[in-house]
C-alpha cells in the first residue's frame, strides 16, 4: 500500500501468541489483556534497548473491546481492563516515543467473538484515528461470504486513508481466501501494508517449519509482490518463549530477516532470557530485515537436509541463509560455492564474505569458485553477508562452464 508507511518491514510487539485471550484480570493481573500489559511492555521497550534496536509498535490483538458498542455505535475498550481507555493508552505509548497498534475484524465478530467491524468501517477507522492509533491489524473471521473479503479489506483501507492519520494497515485477507481460491496479490499489495498468508504461528518448531515450507512453496507468487510499503507477514516471532530451542530461535530470526517479514515479537519483555534478547536485537539480522532495497528472499537450493535461501540487498550485496533441517546428528558442514548460487554475480570477480550469525566471523576475500564450509547445528541457521569487490568480471558462460 502506497501510503508512505512500512517502507521497511514493521517492527514491534504484538500480544497474541504469548498472551492470547487472557481476560482473567482478577486471578492473573500480570498477564491479562489490560492497559497495564501494554504500558509495561512500552516501558520495557524503552528500558531494555528494544526501541533503540528499531522495535517501535506496541500492538494490541483480539479481546480488548467491550462486548457492546457505545450509544453512538463506536467500539469501546473493556472498561474494567482498560479504565483509562485507548486514547490514554495511546498517549502513554507516544510519550515513550513508541506507536500503538490495535486489532479489529472485517466481519461480524472477531475470531474470539468480540464485536466485528462489518457495517462500521468508517466509524471504526475514525475512532481509531481519534484515539491516536498507529496500526490496525484487521482479521478476517466471521465474514458472511468469503467473496466479500476483498471489498471489506479495500473499504477499510479507504476508510483509514480518509481519516488523514498515518495508520499502518495489517491484513489477513489472503489467509482467509486461500481455502477458496488463489488470492489476487496485486490487489492485496495495493490495499495493505502487510498481509498474513498462512496459519497462526505457535510456540513450536513444527509451526515455524510449516511457515517456512509454505513460504518456499509459494515464493514465486508471493515474494514477487513484496517491497517497500507491502510485505508478506509470516506471523509473530515467538523467540523468548518456551517452545523453540536455541538453534530454532536462530532459525526463526534469520529466516524472518531473509523473508523481509514484519518483526512483531510475541513474548514477555518483562521476563526474557539474555540470549533471546541478544538474538532479537542482533543488529546484523535487523539490518538485513530492514534493508532499503526491500526485496524478499527466496529458497534457492535444497539437498542433504540443508536449505539455502538468498536475499539480494542494497549496494549489490547478498544475504545468505543456510539452514540445517536435519533433526539427527550433530553440527554438520555444508559445502557452499558462490558460483552455484542464483545470485552468484554478487561475487564477480571477488567478494568479502562475513558470517553474521550464530557467531560473527569474517571469512575474508572469496571468488565464485572458493569452496566455503559452513558448520550448522541441527535445526539451526547460519547467515552470511556477501559484499562485492569490483574488478574484471567473469562472464556467465565462464561461471556456468565451471558449474
Ligand atoms: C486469528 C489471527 C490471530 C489472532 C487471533 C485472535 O486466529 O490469525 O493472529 O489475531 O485470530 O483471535
Amino acid at each position: 500500500l502506497d501510503n508512505g508507511l512500512a517502507r521497511t518491514p514493521t517492527m514491534g510487539w504484538l500480544h497474541w501468541e504469548r498472551f492470547m485471550c487472557n481476560t482473567a484480570c482478577d486471578t492473573d493481573p500480570h498477564n491479562c489483556i489490560s492497559e497495564k500489559l501494554y504500558m509495561e511492555m512500552a516501558d520495557m521497550m524503552v528500558k531494555d534497548g528494544w526501541k533503540d534496536a528499531g522495535y517501535e509498535y506496541v500492538c494490541i490483538d483480539d479481546c480488548w473491546p467491550s462486548m457492546d458498542r457505545d450509544p453512538k455505535g463506536r467500539l469501546q475498550a473493556d472498561p474494567k481492563r482498560f479504565p483509562g481507555g485507548i486514547k490514554k493508552l495511546a498517549d502513554y505509548v507516544h510519550s515513550k516515543g513508541l506507536k500503538l497498534g490495535i486489532y479489529a475484524d472485517v466481519g461480524t465478530k472477531t475470531c474470539a467473538g468480540y464485536p466485528g467491524s462489518l457495517g462500521h468501517y468508517e466509524t471504526d477507522a475514525e475512532t481509531f484515528a481519534e484515539w491516536g492509533v498507529d496500526l490496525l491489524k484487521f482479521d478476517g473471521c466471521y465474514m458472511p461470504k468469503w467473496t466479500l473479503l476483498a471489498e471489506g479489506y479495500m473499504n477499510m483501507s479507504i476508510a483509514l486513508n480518509k481519516t488523514g492519520r498515518s495508520i499502518v494497515y495489517s491484513c489477513e485477507w489472503p489467509l482467509y481466501e486461500w481455502p477458496f481460491h488463489q488470492p489476487n496479490y496485486t490487489a492485496i499489495q495495493q490495499t495493505c501494508n502487510h498481509w498474513r498468508n498462512f496459519a497462526d504461528v505457535f510456540d513450536s518448531w513444527t509451526s515455524v517449519k510449516a511457515i517456512l515450507d509454505w513460504t518456499a512453496a509459494h515464493q514465486s507468487l508471493i515474494a514477487a509482490v513484496a517491497g517497500p510499503g507491502g510485505w508478506n507477514d509470516p506471523d509473530m516471532l515467538v523467540i523468548g518463549n518456551f517452545g523453540l530451542s536455541r538453534d530454532q530461535q536462530e532459525t526463526q530470526m534469520a529466516m524472518w530477516a531473509i523473508m523481509a517479514a514484519p518483526l512483531l515479537m510475541s513474548n514477555d519483555l518483562r521476563d526474557i532470557d539474555p540470549q533471546s534478547r541478544q538474538l532479537l536485537q542482533n543488529r546484523h539480522l535487523i539490518a538485513i530485515n530492514q534493508d532499503p532495497l526491500g526485496k524478499q528472499g527466496n529458497r534457492t537450493a535444497k539437498g542433504n537436509g540443508f536449505e539455502v535461501w538468498e536475499r539480494p540487498l542494497s549496494e549489490g550485496r547478498l544475504a545468505l541463509a543456510v539452514t540445517n533441517r536435519n533433526e539427527i546428528g550433530g553440527p554438520s558442514s555444508f559445502p557452499l560455492t558462490i558460483a552455484l548460487l542464483t545470485n552468484w554475480y554478487c561475487c564477480n570477480p571477488q567478494c568479502n564474505a562475513t558470517q553474521v550469525t550464530p557467531k560473527y566471523r569474517e571469512l575474508g576475500v572469496q571468488n565464485p569458485f572458493t569452496p566455503l564450509h559452513i558448520m550448522v547445528n541441527p535445526t539451526g541457521t547460519a547467515v552470511l553477508v556477501i559484499t562485492p569487490i569490483k574488478g574484471q568480471q567473469y562472464t556467465p558462460q565462464q561461471v556456468k562452464k565451471w558449474v
